[in-house]
């Protein structure tokens, strides 16, 4: 197939919620929120910035509230939270989220273990809320999880990854992030994963959500790009991982996918000095490890 690279990327940036979600230390609000604030300088423009699930499941993630309160102002950035039931979408209409993400699992143990239900309960638990949201005029972006392997069972089925995506799409989600859960997959695997999604929903609709656990989401993540999906998903420093996800680490970061993306002549409107400042500035609140080459290299 002759390589189809997009003109530009959309990425969205998780790190406020995917990269802190799993520090075990409590994360002060105004820490969260400046970084939310780099982010917006370095233009990023969509930010996923923090989840409406249970605080007793996820602690780092009971402030959603109160970072929805003090969001910087900006027309031209997109918010993102996540809600796992209509429970999470009420909450966070309640206090103006605009857009929010579902997410559902390839494989019935991880949906177990991250949601407390199968995958067919988890689908049916979004119907109410896609309503609501459509009723209320919020966007819904969804996750399918483990689309190249799930951290207990180890392969998952293509056809479940096909199924699950379409369904979201169907319900409603204007775009749905495949998400490489534990960063497991290789390049060939996630080129067969990609053209089977294809099949089914079109590249605009689709984004790529790649752990790096393994030091294969840049890898991963150019042999999907030669199918035109134009939507990435990333971590500043190359935070991340799931707590219900054993051995689950970072996303790739955001630096090296910008990188990555400007070298190839692909656009993303993002200013990569002001991105490593933020990596920078998260990584020392954190006391923590920046896994970005391009901010260890002092871009
Ligand atoms: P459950 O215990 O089955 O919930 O959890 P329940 O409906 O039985 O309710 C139990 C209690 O929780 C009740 O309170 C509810 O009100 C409360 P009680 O009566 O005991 O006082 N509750 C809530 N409270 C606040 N917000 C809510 C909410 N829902 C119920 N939304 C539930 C089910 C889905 C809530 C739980 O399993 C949960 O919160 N899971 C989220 C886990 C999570 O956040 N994982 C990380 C995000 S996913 C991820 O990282 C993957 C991704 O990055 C993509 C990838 O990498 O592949 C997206
Ligand atoms: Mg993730």
């Amino acid at each position: 197939m002759a390589k189809n690279y997009p003109k530009s990327v959309r990425i969205v940036e998780v790190s406020p919620r995917d990269g802190l979600q799993n520090v075990k230390a409590e994360v002060p609000i105004e820490t969260k929120l400046a970084l939310i604030n780099q982010l917006c300088d370095a233009g990023v423009k969509d930010i996923e910035v923090s989840s409406f699930v249970s605080p007793k499941w996820v602690p780092q993630m009971a402030d959603a509230s109160d970072i929805l309160a003090q969001l910087p102002a900006r027309a031209d950035t997109k918010y993102i939270v996540l809600t796992p039931n209509l429970k999470g979408f009420d909450r966070a209409l309640e206090c103006g989220a605009k857009e929010v993400a579902v997410f559902a699992a390839a494989s019935e143990t991880f949906s177990q273990k991250n949601t407390n239900c199968t995958i067919d309960e988890s689908l049916k638990r979004f119907e109410p809320l896609m309503q609501k949201a459509l009723d209320n005029g919020i966007k819904v972006r969804g996750y399918t999880s483990c689309v190249l392997g799930c951290p207990y069972k180890g392969d998952v089925s293509i056809d479940e990854v096909v199924r699950i995506t379409k369904t979201l799409i169907d319900m409603g989600c204007y775009e749905v992030s495949l998400g490489d859960t534990i960063g497991i997959g290789t390049p060939l695997k996630a080129q067969k994963m990609i053209e089977a999604v294809l099949q089914q929903v079109s590249a605009e609709k689709l984004a790529l959500h790649f752990h790096d656990t393994r030091g294969q989401a840049l890898a991963n993540i150019l042999a999907c790009l030669e199918y035109g999906i134009p939507n990435i998903d990333a971590s500043v420093a190359g935070l991340g991982g799931c707590p219900y996800a054993k051995g689950a680490s970072g996303n790739v970061s955001t630096e090296d996918i910008v990188y990555m993306l400007h070298g190839m002549g692909i656009e993303t409107g993002i200013d990569l000095d002001k991105l490593v400042a933020a990596g920078h500035y998260i990584t020392d609140q954190l006391k923590g490890t920046n896994n970005s080459r391009i901010a260890a290299i002092g871009h």
